[in-house]
C-alpha cells in the first residue's frame, strides 16, 4: 500500500466504520484497528500518518475497561480522541468531528496526502497479488454477484490466465442471470470459465423439502460438493480467490464490539482441499468495491445490481420448490424488474422482487374457472437491511406491472403488493 493512513483504535464504539468511511470520502485511507494494537504491530503498517482514538458504549467489557496501550502516545504520530478524553492526545472532542475538523487533523495535523482513490487501489492489489501467487494458479467461485465479480476482475487483470472461475448455476438464478456471468466473463474478458448447469441435482435435492432453514442448508452444502468436485478435477491450484470485503471482517466481530455476523465464503471446503487464500477486496466498504468494478470495466447492471441471497429464489419459491412455480417466480421477476428499469426505479429502490407462495387462488382465464399462482411484489428501501420501509410505487405502475405478469405468465391469477415494513416482517419471506 502506498497510500497514507489514518488508524482508528476501536474502543467499542458503533461508529467506528461511519469515521472511517468519512475519511476514505477525503481521500484518506483509514482503516480500524483493535485498541490493545502493540506499537510494533502499529509501525508494521504502511504510512500510518495519524490516529483516531474512538471510545463508546462497549468502553467497558465485562465489567472490565479497555484501553490503549499507553506506549502508543509515544510513537510520534498525532492522536486525537473522541469521547475518553485523555489529556496525552493532541485533542480531546465529546462527539464525532465535523467534515471541518477532520480536514484539518488529516491534512494540517497529520500532513496526510488526499492520495486513496479506485486507480491507485487497483494498482496496488496487481503489484500484491502478482507478489503472493507467482506462477501458481488461483481458483474462483464467480457467483455473479457485486463482490465476487470484481474479485474475478481484478485477479484477471493481475493474473490473466492463471486464474480458473467456477460459475455453478444451482438452478435458482434470475433470468439470464447464468448466461449474462458467461457472456461477460469468457466472451468479453477471455477468463477461464467453467461453466456448471447443476439445476437438476439442486432441484432434486429440493423436493418436497418446505422448511426455509433447511432449504438454506441443503443448497450451501450442495453447492460446496459441487463446487469441490469441479476443484478436484483441476490440477495445480494453489489458491483460492475471495470476495471478502472490509464490512465482512469489522462484523464479525472485534474485541471491542459485540456485533457479529459470520463471515459468508465458500467455507466447508474438505481438509484436502485446503488452500491458500486471495482476498484483494478486503480493505473496501461496498461502494467502494462498486467504484472498482467500474474502473476495471465491468458492465453497470453487474456492479450496481440490488442485493440477491446467496440461495436465490430458493427462498422466494416460498414451501417446498416445484419447477412450474419456480418458473412462475422466475418470470415474475424479470418483468418487475424489466418494468423498474424502465422506471429509472432500479436506480431509487434498494431492493425489489417476485415471490410466489405455495398455494393456488381461483381465477378466470378464457371465460373459464382456473387456479394460478399469486405473485407477491416486494420493494423496500433500507440502509443495513436490519431495518427497512416500503416503497410507495405509482398505482399506474403497479397496474401495468399486474397486466403484464398475468398476460405473460399465464400460470399466475393473482398479483398482490406487499406493505410491511421490517420490522414486524423481515426483507425476505423465508
Ligand atoms: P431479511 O430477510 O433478513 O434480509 O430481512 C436482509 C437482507 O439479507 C438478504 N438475505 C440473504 N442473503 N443469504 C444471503 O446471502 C441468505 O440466506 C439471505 N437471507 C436474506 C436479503 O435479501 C436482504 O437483502
Amino acid at each position: 500500500m502506498k497510500q497514507d493512513m489514518i488508524v482508528i483504535l476501536d474502543l467499542g464504539s458503533t461508529e467506528n466504520t461511519v469515521i472511517a468511511r468519512e475519511i476514505r470520502d477525503l481521500g484518506v485511507y483509514s482503516e480500524i484497528h483493535p485498541h490493545d494494537i502493540t506499537v510494533d504491530e502499529l509501525k508494521a503498517l504502511n504510512n500510518v500518518k495519524g490516529i483516531i482514538l474512538n471510545g463508546g458504549e462497549n468502553r467497558v467489557v465485562d465489567g472490565v475497561a479497555v484501553d490503549v496501550n499507553p506506549a502508543i502516545y509515544e510513537c510520534g504520530y498525532p492522536v486525537i480522541a473522541i469521547d475518553h478524553p485523555t489529556a496525552k492526545c493532541d485533542t480531546n472532542l465529546d462527539k464525532l468531528p465535523d467534515i471541518e475538523f477532520l480536514k484539518s487533523f488529516l491534512f494540517d495535523t497529520c500532513k496526510a496526502e488526499a492520495n486513496w482513490n479506485m486507480k491507485n487501489f487497483i494498482e496496488d492489489q496487481v503489484e500484491l497479488i502478482r507478489k503472493q501467487v507467482g506462477d501458481k494458479k488461483v481458483l474462483l467461485a464467480l457467483s455473479g454477484g457485486v463482490d465476487s465479480s470484481v474479485v474475478a476482475a481484478l485477479l484477471l487483470k493481475a493474473i490473466g490466465d492463471q486464474l480458473v472461475c467456477v460459475h455453478v448455476n444451482h438452478g435458482l438464478m434470475r433470468k439470464n442471470e447464468s448466461e449474462n456471468v458467461v457472456e461477460v466473463f469468457r466472451n468479453q474478458l477471455n477468463a477461464n470459465l467453467i461453466y456448471v448447469d447443476a439445476t437438476d441435482r439442486f432441484l432434486d435435492k429440493l423436493a418436497g423439502v418446505a422448511d426455509p432453514e433447511q432449504k438454506r442448508k441443503i443448497i450451501g452444502a450442495e453447492f460446496i460438493r459441487v463446487f469441490e468436485e469441479e476443484a478436484r478435477k483441476l490440477e495445480g491450484i494453489d489458491f483460492l480467490g475471495q470476495g471478502t470485503i472490509y464490512p465482512d471482517i469489522i462484523e464479525s466481530g472485534t474485541k471491542t464490539a459485540k456485533v457479529v455476523k459470520s463471515h459468508h465464503n465458500v467455507g466447508g471446503l474438505p481438509e484436502d482441499l485446503q488452500f491458500a487464500l486471495v482476498e484483494p477486496l478486503l480493505q473496501l466498504f461496498k461502494d467502494e468495491v462498486r467504484a472498482c468494478g467500474v474502473e476495471l470495466g465491468l458492465p453497470a447492471e453487474m456492479v450496481y445490481r440490488q442485493p440477491f441471497p446467496g440461495p436465490g429464489l430458493g427462498v422466494r419459491c416460498l414451501g417446498a420448490i416445484t419447477r412450474d412455480r419456480l418458473e412462475a417466480l422466475r418470470e415474475s421477476d424479470a418483468i418487475l424488474r424489466e418494468e423498474f428499469a424502465k422506471a429509472g426505479l432500479d436506480k431509487k429502490v434498494w431492493q425489489y422482487f417476485t415471490v410466489v407462495p405455495d398455494f393456488k387462488a381461483v381465477g378466470v382465464r378464457n371465460h373459464e374457472r382456473s387456479m394460478g399462482y399469486m405473485v407477491v411484489i416486494r420493494a423496500v428501501n433500507t440502509i443495513d437491511a436490519m431495518t427497512a420501509s416500503i416503497e410507495r410505487l405509482d398505482y399506474d405502475f403497479l397496474e401495468k406491472v399486474v397486466a403484464r405478469i398475468t398476460e405473460e405468465v399465464t400460470s399466475v391469477s393473482r398479483v398482490c403488493y406487499e406493505l410491511t415494513p421490517k420490522p414486524v416482517a423481515t426483507i425476505e419471506f423465508e
